[in-house]
């Protein structure tokens, strides 16, 4: 997409546009028909996830005539799956080709656009308050938010948050997207991950030692720009709607908040208005968790209601997590495995390193990651490489394993094979103790400590080629293929054969001229080198004989 085609009033896309844009691209599902928020909606969703449907088939859902268990109906549409479910849609929110998105947050994070403040914002257009908020059908309660994980979730759940918090001492705002289950019509369970040290417990803390409560505004549907920063690490101290700022290039609109000093996006589609409680916890979940399992019942925060202001047509955003690929695995992949290359390539200086990459099915991209080298890079510098990725996040690289362009991570297959034939487990395994357990169900054995695996699965000397016919060969065959009317192909890498450096010249016109017919020729030469004196299987290159490197 051509940012400089879009020309909004505001200078970015809000939500509404966003749909829009998915719908002109054709990434956009319309469900019209009744669904229940409660059993049937995140179900349906998933199967985009579970149902062998391939990445490039997913599309975002918009649920326009929602209903649930109770039998009431919403007058609130529900998107999910808009803002991550691909790339691709990534890539329309944010208004760049998927292979700018990298390079696009790079420069977001070195130049952030502080935001402007205006009187008036569409978010408060409906504002409720005090008795508005209490009993069945109002307050949160007249939100369609779904249960994601029907049979082990206790509540329905706000995914899509982005949690605004301002720190006490420094006065400067943090963003972060935690979850909120509903526990009533003005109150909701939050989780602030501890060990990930978020923003919102940092603040949280500090509004503890005042004896004060924590205001709070949890925004629904937003701006593509801020939904992509607000699960990202940020560097502390900097506000986050200043990076969202420089993801959509034009300072994101602000409003002061109804009942809280806060100042909270303009073009929000919902706000949420509240105190979290700094003396007591609550107990929340189980809740299906981006892990994929499930999160079982712990003491988290009391998030009180004191607003909800909301634009007239709202619509509401809800992010399907848990088993991975998800939206949520998306959402967060898409821009970490850019920040991590930068980091290894520009903070720690490794040379020779093309990608990172960060296992998504099932594994949830932290606690597998590939570094992708180019071929020939010395050993000391991939070693360099594995041990730095094995820090540079407490929550990721439990397995960091280093391997060669020519192997496609995401395909299970190529990395045995990469193990199988590069790595020699005695001198290419290293195991590094003292790791934190990171996201993930808590563990019973080691002090709850992890521990961390570096494998150095590349090259380390010359091999022989790939045994498949050379390249234009197979692409010749595909051509037949394809004219013989035979089942449609996917090739699967490696589908020719190539060089891995040892190999010689003679031989490639040796195969060229048995591929010529002339294969008698080569017969005729192996005549003329017979010898007496050798054993059986005694490699040619081993008596002598001068064959020209290729
Ligand atoms: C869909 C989704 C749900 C998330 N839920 C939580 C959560 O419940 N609690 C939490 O602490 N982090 C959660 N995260 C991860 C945080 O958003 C992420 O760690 C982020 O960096 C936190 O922001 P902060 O660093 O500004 O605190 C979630 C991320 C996504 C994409």
């Amino acid at each position: 997409m051509n940012r400089e085609k879009l020309s909004y009033g505001r200078g970015y896309p809000d939500l509404h546009d966003h749909i829009e844009n998915l719908r002109a691209a054709d990434l956009l599902y319309e469900i019209d028909c009744l669904i229940n928020k409660d059993t049937e909606l995140m179900p349906l969703v998933r199967w985009q996830f579970r149902g062998g449907i391939s990445e490039a088939q997913r599309k975002a859902f918009l649920f326009n005539n929602i209903t649930d268990s109770r039998g009431r109906d919403y007058t609130i549409p529900l998107v999910v799956g808009a803002l991550a479910t691909t790339p691709e849609i990534y890539g329309v929110g944010m208004g760049v080709p998927v292979s700018k998105i990298g390079e696009h947050w790079g420069q977001a994070l070195a130049s952030p656009i502080p935001p402007v403040e205006v009187n008036e914002a569409v978010c408060q257009e409906l504002f409720f308050e005090g008795n508005r908020l209490n009993g069945e059908g109002n307050g949160l309660d007249a939100l369609p938010v779904p249960l994601s994980t029907p049979g082990f979730d206790v509540a329905p759940y706000l995914t899509a948050t982005s949690c605004i918090s301002r720190d006490p001492e420094t006065g400067i705002q943090n963003m972060g997207t935690y979850r909120g289950g509903i526990k009533a019509s003005n109150r909701i369970g939050l989780k602030m991950f501890v060990n990930l040290r978020q923003g919102g417990h940092s603040h949280w803390s500090k509004y503890k030692q005042q004896g004060k409560k924590m205001p709070m505004a949890i925004i629904v549907g937003c701006p593509p720009a801020l939904a992509y920063v607000s699960p990202q690490k940020v560097r502390e101290n900097v506000d986050e709607i200043s990076v969202a700022g420089a993801l959509a290039g034009s300072p994101i609109r602000v409003v002061k908040a109804k009942t809280i000093d806060l100042l909270v996006p303009a073009d929000a589609e919902i706000v949420i208005e509240g105190l979290v409680d700094t003396n007591m916890l609550e107990p929340e979940g189980p809740f299906g968790e981006s892990h994929g399992h499930i999160n079982l019942e712990e003491f988290n925060f009391i998030f009180e209601v004191t607003a909800i202001t909301r634009r007239r047509n709202a619509i509401m955003t809800s992010i399907i997590s848990q088993v991975t690929p998800s939206e949520s695995s998306v959402i967060k992949r898409v821009a970490m495995e850019p920040k991590f290359l930068h980091h290894l390539k520009e903070h720690i200086g490794i040379k020779g390193l093309k990608h990172v990459s960060l296992h998504e099915p099932l594994t949830n991209i932290r606690r597998l990651a590939f570094l992708i080298f180019e071929r020939g890079v010395p050993s000391t510098e991939v070693w360099r490489a594995l041990y730095s990725a094995a820090h540079f996040d407490s929550a990721c690289g439990k397995f960091v394993i280093a391997v060669n362009e020519d192997i496609n991570p995401a395909q299970g297959d190529a990395v045995f094979w990469a193990l199988a034939y590069r790595a020699n487990p005695a001198l290419d395994v290293e195991i590094l103790k003292h790791r934190d357990r990171g996201h993930g169900p808590a563990l019973e054995r080691g002090d709850g400590e992890d521990t961390t695996m570096l494998i150095n699965a590349t090259l380390k000397t010359d091999m022989p080629p790939i045994a498949l016919p050379t390249k234009n060969f197979m692409e010749d065959a595909k051509e037949l293929w394809e004219k013989l009317g035979l089942p449609a192909l996917k090739p699967e890498s490696p589908w020719h054969g190539y060089s891995l450096g040892d190999w010689s010249q003679e031989w490639s016109e040796m195969g060229q001229r048995a591929a010529d017919g002339a294969y008698m020729e080569n017969g005729r030469r192996s005549a003329q080198l017979r010898k007496k004196d050798v054993f059986p299987n005694t490699s040619i290159r081993d008596v002598g004989q001068d064959l020209k490197d290729e």
